[in-house]
């Protein structure tokens, strides 16, 4: 079963916005592993963003991402980090198609509400980074076998 990370950014804090983003997750069949409220410090965001550093909005980036709390989820189920990609949106929030988090949240090209995971392999490095093994629950809720049927891999 596949696992991915993802971040509710400080906007959606600030906007009140955490049960109605995770709620699209979970609306999708996506089964919350683990879940936390937390401050990045700027050592974790660079760790997390450096395949970003030297970019132009690199500085931007990392200034965003540590100021203010964050909840850091991670889902799982097959094909999650390309589900929940789907489910984000593009990255821009104005270009962000209606029916995503992103198209119908965001309207900015920084502020983009939710953080993704784009592989298995930056999957596995993030999920790392922000949680140990005994934080995670590997566990069926009822139901899901109605989402995730053990012959669609
Ligand atoms: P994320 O990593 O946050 O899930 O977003 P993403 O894959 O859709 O986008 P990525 O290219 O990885 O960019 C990481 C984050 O940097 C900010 N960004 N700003 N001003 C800009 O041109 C710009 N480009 C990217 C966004 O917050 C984006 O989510
Ligand atoms: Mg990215």
């Amino acid at each position: 079963m596949e696992r991915t990370l993802i971040i509710l950014k400080p906007d959606t804090i600030q906007r009140r916005l955490i049960g109605r983003v995770l709620q699209r997750f979970e609306d999708k069949g996506l089964v919350l592993a683990g879940m936390k409220l937390m401050c990045i410090d700027r050592e974790l965001a660079q760790t997390h963003y450096a395949p970003h550093e030297g970019k132009p909005f690199y500085p931007g980036l990392i200034n965003y991402i540590t100021s203010g709390p964050v909840v850091v989820l991670c889902l799982q189920g097959n094909r999650c980090i390309d589900i929940a990609r789907k489910v984000m949106g593009q990255t821009f929030g104005f270009e962000a198609d209606p029916g995503t988090i992103r198209g119908d949240f965001g309207a900015s090209r920084s502020f983009n509400l939710v953080h993704g995971s784009d592989s298995p392999e930056s999957a596995a490095t993030e999920i790392a980074l922000y949680f140990s093994d005994n934080e995670l629950l590997d566990y069926a809720p009822n139901g899901s076998a109605w989402v995730f049927p053990e012959d669609d891999a």
